[in-house]
């Protein structure tokens, strides 16, 4: 299998998470050689954009947060469809307009909900009308803010909503693929040479939380035992320096290191937004021709 090239026409998944590299999959794209004959694992999906739009054949996608591999398995098994998705976000989306931006918003209704029931679609409904696509827990569960504006559920972006959910379910129908929940340490457990491992953990050094913590001591843990047990390929996603420093734990890592600026949104205004330039590693022997 050849991967896409930067060419690539990235589509974006339905479920919005922070550290989504939607913005960096041409460059990953085009800079991984791999042919393609074993399984595509990616222990860190998150959103699932790099994955879903490399669309390899064969793929294991794993993540340690239950709800989100919930909601594809969901999507997967035909438990919902885009017409359950546009229904839903048309009713729920209409309750939550009538209600204000505050603590008496709707969406505190639907995070309740979701925290009893751990319903897909509430997950989703969450997912887009909360504070910046987060997803944060703590020990009450979901506790990402609502991101204001009650009317965001209009029909635009409830059929691009639908079109993300037909796309994803579209891939899923026409590919081999897997989703399980996991430590990244199990679904690498069985890797075999003919697979390539997509490696996106949560950045060291920053108090990004998602489900679970994720330490510097797991971090250097991923690297070590990526080193001495990775059989196939792999790439690792990973922040490189900013302005104040440099990634010392880049040094851990065996491969060939490519980087790429990018604009890191730490708060809405613009003179909020540092820059950080993103590292890619990749393992000797799976870098695409760089011409
Ligand atoms: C940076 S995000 C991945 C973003 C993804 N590549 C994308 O484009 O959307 C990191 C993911 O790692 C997951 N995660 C954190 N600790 C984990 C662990 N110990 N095992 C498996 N997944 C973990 C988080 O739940 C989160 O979804």
């Amino acid at each position: 299998m050849i991967l896409p090239k930067s060419n690539l026409k990235v589509k974006v998944p339905p479920i919005k998470i922070q550290g989504i590299k939607t913005k960096l999959i041409p460059f990953i794209a085009c800079s991984i050689k791999w042919d393609g004959k074993g399984t595509w694992i990616e222990p860190f999906m998150g959103s699932g954009a790099v994955g879903f739009n490399i669309a390899p054949e064969r793929a294991l996608f794993s993540d340690n947060n239950p709800y989100l591999i919930k909601f594809y398995k969901d999507l997967q098994d035909s438990k919902f469809d885009s017409q359950d998705v546009r229904e839903y976000l048309i009713s729920e989306g209409e309750k939550l307009s009538r209600t204000p931006e505050g603590a008496d918003s709707y969406y505190y209704d639907v995070r309740d909900r979701f925290n009893k029931t751990h319903d897909s679609l509430d997950f989703l409904f969450l997912q887009r009308s909360n504070f910046n696509g987060m997803i944060r827990f703590g020990p009450h569960g979901y506790n990402v803010p609502f991101g204001r504006k009650p009317n965001r559920f209009r029909p635009a972006l409830i059929t691009k909503i639908c079109n993300q959910i037909d796309w994803v379910k579209y891939q899923m129908q026409t590919h081999d693929w897997d989703f399980k929940v996991c430590d990244w340490k199990d679904s690498l457990a069985n890797s075999t040479e003919d697979d390539f491992v997509y490696l996106d953990p949560p950045y060291i050094g920053r108090s990004t939380k998602y489900f679970g913590s994720w330490t510097d001591a797991d971090a250097n843990d991923l690297a070590f035992y990526v080193n001495q047990n990775l059989l196939g390929g792999y790439a690792l996603s990973m922040w490189y320096k900013n302005k104040y420093r440099t990634n010392e734990h880049l040094d851990l890592w065996n491969g060939t290191m490519l980087t790429n600026e990018h604009f890191y949104y730490l708060g809405g205004k613009e003179q909020n937004r540092n820059s950080v330039v993103e590292a890619l590693v990749i393992k000797d022997g799976y870098l695409a021709n760089q011409n």
